[in-house]
C-alpha cells in the first residue's frame, strides 16, 4: 500500500475477519501507491493482500499488493487461503504462454482475472447464495475454478472465492499444505488413468513419475492393486519409490521403450517419446495415456503449445486402439474432489511437499517449479 494511503483495522462485515482498511480515492491522504483499488464500494473497502499481475510476463514482475476482500457469489464459498500451491500451468498463465492460452478465457491483452493460483487449501468464512455444502469454519481444499488450468483462478491471496463443487471437506489427517498440493494435479491423474487398468495384476509405466501429476499417477495405480514402474531422473527415484512403485527406471540410463518388458498402461507425462515407440512395449489390449509437458515453453510452439499434438492424438483415438477416447460423460468435479479426500483419508494418497514458500516469494517459487529439482510439490503459504 502506497504512503499516505489511510488504513486502519476494522472488523470485516462480510467475514468477521480483521482486515485492513482503506479510505475510497478521492479521500483525504489517498495516494496511487500500490493498491489496485479501482472504484468507490460504500464509505470504506476492506483490503487484503494479493499477487497482482497485470500483464503477461516473466514471474519477477509478479507483486503482492492489496485488493478489495472478494466476496462469495452465488453457489460460491469464501476461503481463507491457508496455502495454495503452483505447478506449470500457473506459468503459462502468468507468461501468457502459448499464445493460444489468452483465446481460452485467460484475457486476451492482459490476464482477465489478475490474481493467479488454482490449487488451495483454506477455511470458509463465508457463504454465498444456494450454497448447501459448506458452512463458515469448515475446513477446505479444491481448484478455484470450475474450468480448465488456463486461468488466473485467484488462489494466491488472503482470500478467494470458490464455487462450491470445485472443492471437497479437507481430511484432518493432512495439512493444508499438503492438501494444497493435491487439487489440480491429483484431478488430472484421476481423470485420465483408464479405470480398467487400475485393478490387480495390470503393469502400469509412469514415464515422469516424479513429477506433480506422475507421482498422484503412481499411488493411485498402486492404491487399486497394479504393479508400477516409475520413469524419472536419478535424483528422484527414491522418492518414486516411497510413493510405492515396485520398479524405477532413471531416464538418463535405460529407454524404457526399448526394454523387454510390456505394459497394460503407459501413462505419459513429459511425452519425450513418439505414440509409435511406446506402443512397442504395450501388451495387448494396453493402453497409451498422454499427459503433455511445454517445459515451460521450451518444447513446444510459441503459439499453440502442445495442442496440436493433443489434438493429432484425438483424432487418431477413433482408429487406433491404444488410444483411449475422448468422452465428456466423466465425472465432474464435485465428485472427483471428493474421491481424492476419500483416498486422503484412508491414506492411499500421501501429498509429498517438497517447499514451501511465503506469498511474497511467489515468483521464486515460480523459479523454482521451472528448474525442475523439486522432489514434490511446492506449496505457498498464505
Ligand atoms: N501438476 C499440476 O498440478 C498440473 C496442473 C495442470 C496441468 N498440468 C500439466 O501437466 C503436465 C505435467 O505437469 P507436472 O506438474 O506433473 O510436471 P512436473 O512436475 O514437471 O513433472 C514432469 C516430470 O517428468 C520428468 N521428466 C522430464 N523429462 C523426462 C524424461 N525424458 N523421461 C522421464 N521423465 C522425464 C521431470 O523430471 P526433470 O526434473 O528431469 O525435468 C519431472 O519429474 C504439464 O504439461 C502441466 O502443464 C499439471
Amino acid at each position: 500500500m502506497g504512503p499516505g494511503h489511510r488504513t486502519r483495522a476494522r472488523r470485516g462485515v462480510r467475514t468477521g475477519v480483521v482486515h485492513r482498511v482503506a479510505a475510497p480515492p478521492g479521500a483525504a491522504g489517498e495516494a496511487a501507491g500500490e493498491s489496485v483499488f479501482s472504484g468507490p464500494v460504500g464509505r470504506y473497502v476492506s483490503l487484503v493482500r494479493a499477487v497482482v499481475q497485470d500483464r503477461y510476463a516473466s514471474p519477477e514482475t509478479l507483486r503482492v499488493r492489496e485488493v478489495p476482500t472478494p466476496v462469495a457469489g452465488d453457489g460460491e464459498v469464501l476461503v481463507r487461503v491457508r496455502a495454495a500451491s503452483v505447478h506449470p500451468d500457473v506459468w503459462h498463465v502468468v507468461t501468457g504462454r502459448p499464445y493460444v492460452l489468452r483465446l481460452m478465457g485467460a484475457g486476451l491483452r492482459r490476464p482477465k482475472n489478475r490474481i493467479p493460483g488454482t490449487d488451495v487449501a483454506g477455511d470458509v468464512v463465508a457463504v454465498g447464495a444456494s450454497v448447501t455444502r459448506f458452512r463458515p469454519g469448515d475446513e477446505v481444499f479444491g481448484e478455484t475454478t470450475m474450468g480448465h488450468q488456463w486461468l488466473n483462478g485467484g488462489a494466491f491471496a488472503e482470500y478467494v472465492p470458490v464455487p462450491q463443487d470445485a472443492l471437497a471437506r479437507k481430511p484432518g489427517s493432512v495439512t493444508f499444505e499438503q492438501a494444497a498440493a493435491v487439487p489440480t494435479s491429483g484431478l488430472l491423474a484421476l481423470n485420465n488413468l483408464p479405470r480398467k487398468h487400475l485393478r490387480s495384476g495390470q503393469r502400469v509405466l509412469v514415464n515422469g513419475a516424479g513429477g506433480g501429476v506422475g507421482g498422484f499417477a503412481v499411488q493411485l495405480a498402486k492404491a487399486h492393486g497394479a504393479t508400477v514402474t516409475g520413469v524419472d531422473a536419478a535424483m528422484k527415484l527414491a522418492m518414486v519409490t516411497s510413493l510405492g512403485a515396485d520398479r524405477v527406471i532413471d531416464y538418463a540410463r535405460e529407454d524404457f521403450t526399448q526394454g523387454g518388458e510390456r505394459y497394460d498402461l503407459i501413462f505419459d507425462v513429459p511425452g519425450n517419446h513418439s505414440f509409435a515407440e511406446c506402443r512397442r512395449v504395450l501388451a495387448p489390449g494396453g493402453t497409451y495415456v498422454w499427459i503433455g509437458h511445454d517445459r515451460f515453453g521450451a518444447a513446444a510452439g510459441r503459439w499453440l503449445g502442445s495442442v496440436p499434438h493433443g489434438l493429432r492424438l484425438v483424432v487418431m483415438s477413433r482408429f487406433v486402439p491404444q488410444l483411449p477416447t475422448v468422452t465428456f460423460s466423466r465425472p465432474g468435479k464435485k465428485d472427483l474432489m471428493a474421491a481424492l479426500a476419500g483416498l486422503l483419508e484412508a491414506g492411499k494418497l500421501t501429498p509429498v511437499v517438497d517447499r514451501t514458500f511465503p506469498l511474497s516469494e511467489v515468483p521464486q517459487a515460480l523459479q523454482y517449479l521451472q528448474e525442475g529439482r523439486a522432489q514434490g510439490r511446492i506449496v505457498i503459504t498464505v
